[in-house]
């Protein structure tokens, strides 16, 4: 694992990981704009009171909350099935040992839903502050919870064998690592960047059909994604340290370099966009455009990155010529044609139903 990402692969196993990668993208841009979106109603409801209330990001991150949960839910279903042909025993026995813990996001995830829904009501005339603080900052508990537990899953599944049994027969309910809470951190960061271009897009397309102002929004907005870049590339720095010494190998040698500076340059990229747009203090679709052609590349290096750290790991335990024996048996099966017939018809039902929801009158 010498050769950057594809090279030195054979061809189930790369043709799966990008299939993996490019439908975990879409996970990831929806579940950044809930995750960072709720964190900034909160703050919002808890510093800004009702000019918060009223600002344009607020009230567009209200109405959308649920319907981006929907698509976040709904994106992550396609990356789960390709992770589960790409790691079948390592993903199965995380999520067995996890299995109570892991499946109290159902219930995190409905009450997100409907409490999601409830934000998006006015309160009753007279109701108290208190109630709408505790009601946004129990959104972003249940997402930043279904988070949590997502990045407990991933560190617990690429452990060798050895220590899912310690953890077995332990009993424990959580699994505790030092990298928790620092990669956790880490997505959470990140998520501001995206959600800020998203809210750009939407904000600017509402100006655009004389629904608002392009300059709605667009200075605390493209001051968010500015923050949110300069902070989790700094962060992504430190992060970096806690990694294993095979792990930092992985990303500043052949294999990994690419990736990093494609990850490095689409931050700049961002951050360039970001500052224009905070200068000009409207959305404009160039930069938006060029800030989204950042995010890309920082999605592609990153999550390329990732991979490749999590094959070198899993080579030292089940050995790669035995996962790539197992890609090569999956990919015999034939069920690709399917997949594609089913990608474009809900792609296109989608596309139909944004299409005339956007043309309603409201
Ligand atoms: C609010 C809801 C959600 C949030 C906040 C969220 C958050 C996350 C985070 C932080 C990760 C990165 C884990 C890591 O690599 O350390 C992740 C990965 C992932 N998520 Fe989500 N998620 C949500 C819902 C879902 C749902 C409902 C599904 C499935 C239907 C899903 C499927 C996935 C998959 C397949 C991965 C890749 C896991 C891996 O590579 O180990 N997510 N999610």
């Amino acid at each position: 694992m010498d050769a950057p990402f594809p090279s030195g692969l054979p061809f189930p196993t790369a043709a799966y990981l990008v299939l993996y990668l490019v439908t975990l993208w879409v996970h990831i841009a929806f579940m950044n704009y809930v995750l960072a979106g709720s964190a900034t109603l909160a703050a919002g409801l808890v510093v800004g009171g009702r000019a918060a209330k009223e600002h344009p990001i607020c009230a567009l991150l209200r109405d959308w909350m649920p319907f981006m949960l929907s698509a976040a839910i709904t994106a992550g279903i396609a990356p789960l099935l390709f992770l589960q042909v790409l790691y079948k025993e390592q993903f199965y026995t995380a999520n067995l040992l996890l299995f109570f813990r892991w499946m109290a996001i159902l219930p995190a995830l409905i009450l997100g839903f409907y409490l999601g829904y409830l934000l998006k009501k006015e309160p009753a005339p007279g109701r108290g502050r208190g109630g709408r603080i505790a009601l946004g900052i129990a959104v972003f508990a249940c997402f930043a919870f279904v988070g949590w537990s997502w990045v407990e899953n991933h560190l617990l599944s690429v452990q060798p064998e050895e220590c899912w049994k310690e953890h077995y027969v332990s009993g424990a309910h959580l699994y505790a690592s030092p990298e928790l809470l620092p990669r956790l951190l880490l997505w959470f960061v990140a998520g501001f960047p995206t959600m800020a271009l998203m809210v750009g897009w939407q904000l600017w397309d509402r100006g655009r059909r004389g629904k608002g102002d392009p300059a709605d929004g667009a200075r605390a907005g493209s001051a968010i994604g500015l923050a949110g870049v300069v902070v989790s590339a700094l962060w992504a720095w430190r992060y970096f340290y806690l990694l294993s010494d095979a792990a930092q190998k992985i990303v500043s040698g052949p294999a990994g370099r690419l990736y990093l500076l494609l990850s490095i340059a689409g931050g700049a990229i961002e951050l360039v966009a970001f500052a224009a747009l905070l200068r000009r203090g409207r959305w404009s679709p160039g930069w938006l455009a060029l800030g989204s052609a950042g995010l890309v590349a920082n999605f592609v290096g990153t999550g390329v990155m990732n991979e490749t750290i999590r094959l070198v790991t899993l080579d030292g335990t089940v050995g790669l010529p035995l996962l790539f024996a197992r890609h090569a048996a999956s990919w015999k099966v034939a069920g690709f044609p399917v997949f594609l017939f089913f990608l474009a018809l809900n792609v296109g039902l989608m596309a139909f139903c944004v299409r005339r929801v956007r043309r309603l009158p409201n």
